[in-house]
């Protein structure tokens, strides 16, 4: 199938970097072939015969990237917020991604969950699933029918869990990974596979080895978590002594980064100077995930300093360590957890404005994708066209400030269409 080309008229906002936002009122938005061929103040002649879908009066932003999301904790989200992330995972985590060896009950929960996204404000999103091969592969085919861009990691863990959600070797995850690699080999489109190793505590050093020689072979990206919780960095002090910090535990498997190894690692509350040098030198994408710090009692990532060090930086919902899974609701998340450490904490990084967190959202999160997440020319055609006459003050025509009420206040009900590769989602 071709992806359309069209032209969309509306009051345009799409970042061009953290701090500069560029707004169009009255715009045309050109999409060619799924991409985008720019924002027009007047439709040039050789787009003039394209189809025009007359959206005046609404915004036309990017579509969000949810950075870090666990699709099979969608059903208890809300739930567990008192306790911290390792009693957590072990008291409602664990015992709930057991349940996915049961293909209909992953069937109705991944239903729920990919029907949520199709209709918020994301377009792609880095999944976490379970280690059940079937169920991964299900949500991957749902996922794949929303129209969506993902990628889907089924979740590697050879120890320290309960048997029902422990592969019994570090061999025998191995090789269930390359199982799962071999079944969806050339079945999707949009939805592809990502390396997830859970964490260090879920990870044997055997299993490490054995996933980057995947990794090697199969040329994957990588998604896992870092530095999230005092309680378990000082657990992977133990598992990992002659690491010099969390980061060096997966560098000195090869599962960090650098050429060929596009990685995402979420959190990084905890990363010290050393930690985040090696984060940079190894170009890892931050998934910065407001809400699940909170809930979690974790902490608060330290993102204007990732900022000012030039890290690549996007957000994540963190489902369930979230509870919801809207990015912009993560945007807001960001500037008030960033507001309170400024605060409370270290009054030499000034707090996130909703403008950064907006390009956090989407051009931050974007990037692992390619050229994701903005409306200049070239980037992948994903957009949202949002109905903001239900929140916004009357009369308020500035577009910045219209853009900054939605960030807070929309919901699904507002958002008109969505686009995903120029595909129309609705
Ligand atoms: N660390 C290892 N697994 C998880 C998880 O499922 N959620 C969060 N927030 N952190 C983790
Ligand atoms: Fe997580």
């Amino acid at each position: 199938m071709t992806p359309e080309s069209f032209v969309i008229k509306a009051d345009i906002c799409y970042s061009e970097t953290p701090r500069v936002l560029n707004t169009v009122q009255d715009g045309f938005l050109v999409c060619v072939k799924g991409r985008s061929a720019g924002v027009f103040r007047e439709l040039p002649e050789q787009y003039a015969a394209l189809p025009l879908l007359d959206c005046s009066g609404a915004l036309a932003v990017p579509g969000l990237t949810d950075l870090h999301v666990h699709a099979p904790q969608y059903a208890f989200r809300g739930l567990g917020m008192d306790l911290e992330l390792l009693e957590w995972l072990n008291t409602h985590t664990f015992p709930e991604e057991s349940r996915y060896a049961d293909l209909e009950y992953a069937d109705r929960a991944y239903r729920r969950f990919v029907e949520d996204v199709r209709r918020g404000p994301n377009t792609r999103a880095c999944v976490f699933a379970t280690l059940h091969q079937e169920a991964t592969v299900h949500l991957m085919d749902l996922l794949e029918v929303s129209g969506l861009c993902t990628m889907v990691g089924k979740v590697n863990m050879d120890r320290n869990s309960p048997d029902a959600l422990r592969e019994a070797s570090a061999c025998a995850a191995a090789k269930s990974t390359k199982s799962w690699l071999k079944e969806i080999k050339g079945r999707y489109q949009h939805t592809l596979p990502i390396l997830t190793p859970r964490f260090i505590p879920s990870c044997s050093d055997q299993l490490m080895r054995e996933l980057h020689m995947i990794q090697q072979i199969y040329g994957l990206p990588v998604q896992s978590h870092l530095s999230e919780n005092q309680g378990e960095i000082a657990w992977v002090r133990e598992l990992c002594p002659s690491s010099k910090n969390y980061a060096d535990a997966y560098d000195a498997f090869g599962l960090f980064g650098g050429p060929g190894c596009p990685t995402i690692m979420a959190h990084c509350v905890y990363s010290d100077e050393e930690e985040t040098a090696l984060m940079k030198r190894r170009n890892i994408f931050v998934a910065h995930c407001p809400a699940s710090n909170t809930n979690l009692s974790s902490g608060i990532a330290p993102i204007r300093r990732f900022l000012r060090e030039g890290l690549s930086v996007g957000l994540g919902s963190d489902m369930a360590g979230g509870t919801h899974t809207s990015i912009f609701r993560a945007m807001t998340d960001a500037v008030q957890a960033s507001k309170l450490r400024w605060r409370l904490v270290d009054a030499s990084l000034e707090p996130l404005t909703a403008k950064e967190a907006f390009y956090l959202g989407t051009m931050g999160g974007g990037a692992f994708f390619g050229k994701v997440g903005s409306f200049a020319p070239e980037f992948e055609f994903d957009a949202l066209i949002i109905d903001d006459s239900r929140y916004t003050s009357q009369g308020q025509s500035e577009l910045e400030k219209r853009l900054e009420q939605t960030i807070y206040l929309s919901d699904e009900r507002d958002i008109r269409y969505k686009f995903v590769q120029g595909r129309q989602i609705f």
